[in-house]
């Protein structure tokens, strides 16, 4: 694996491992944030079944963290991350460092509109902003030709995915923007990097969220009122130990938009924060 810091021998290397691969090899990039778990190493699996050529980048980024967030406390641990990576066998590390991603006068913000307004776009101001700017940025220094992100982060996706339709950044490939179904823990809980965060009580008590989740499914799915069943779903999240449920709600999968009760297409979205971590989750409905 090679692992690049600067922006010119990324390009090199980029245009070396295709002219290696051979024509019509493909590259698919995953973004990180690094602290990598089993879910990235589950997309990096799916992108090496994708695609001839694999790249991960790993680049914690200052900009999708508001004032009060957890950018100093955020893990880094780029030494392990590169080991796992390694033994995936991975082709190429994009590590840049600040300068490289946000030079001196860095002036530029690309804002989506829609799909980051509710949910983590509520909650957290500027946080999609600072996500669809890096990502472009991402997907112009390595020109991949698919990229795959966690389902956990469902808005992200969708905000990525309107991102990318929008400024015709994938227009050669349909579908080059590859949405991977969450991992879970034993007991249910997603996988995340601010899972790491949690004492041992709290992790435990932490199972309650996508417990209380399939429990609000199963009562939406026989007919109960959605303002009712998301009550006792806050409810329950709360009795189970979280201080707070940021929001319990039902979106379209697609679009994001609110909805009172389920259509085809809904999709179950909670954030709640116990002691100083939050945590989300979406699951399907029906
Ligand atoms: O999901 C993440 O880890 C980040 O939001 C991403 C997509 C790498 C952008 O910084």
């Amino acid at each position: 694996m090679q692992t690049i810091r600067a922006l010119n021998p990324l390009r090199e290397t980029t245009a070396a491992l295709r002219r290696a691969a051979g024509t019509g090899a493909r590259l698919a990039l995953v973004p990180t944030m690094g602290a990598l778990h089993d879910g990235h190493l589950t997309l990096v699996r799916r992108a090496r079944e994708m695609a001839e050529i694999v790249a991960v980048s790993i680049f914690v980024n200052p900009k999708q963290f508001g004032p009060n967030e957890d950018l100093d406390a955020y893990p880094r641990q780029l030494e392990r991350d590169s080991e796992l990576l390694v033994a995936e066998g991975v082709d190429l590390l994009w590590a840049p460092d600040i300068t490289a991603m946000y030079p001196e006068g860095f002036a530029t913000n690309i804002s989506v509109e829609g799909v980051s307004a509710g949910l983590c776009g509520a909650d957290r101001p500027g946080h999609f902003d600072g996500v669809a700017t890096v990502v472009c940025k991402l997907f112009n220094q390595v020109a991949p030709d698919i990229a795959l992100f966690g389902e956990k982060d469902w808005q992200q996706l969708a905000v990525i995915r309107r991102m990318a339709r929008d400024l015709d950044l994938y227009a050669p490939l349909p579908n080059a923007i590859v949405g991977v179904p969450i991992v879970r823990e034993a007991d249910g809980l997603a996988m995340s990097s601010r899972n790491a965060y949690l004492s041992a009580d709290q992790r435990k008590a932490a199972a309650a969220l996508p417990r209380t989740m399939r429990s609000a499914i199963e009562r939406l799915t026989i007919g109960h009122p959605a303002k009712d069943v998301l009550g006792t779903l806050s409810a329950d999240v709360l009795a189970a130990g979280f201080d707070n449920v940021d929001y319990a709600e039902l979106r379209d999968a697609a679009s994001i938009e609110l909805l009172a009760e389920p259509n085809d297409n809904a999709r179950l979205f909670v954030a709640a924060r116990i002691g100083g971590t939050r945590l989300i989750d979406n699951m399907a409905v029906g």
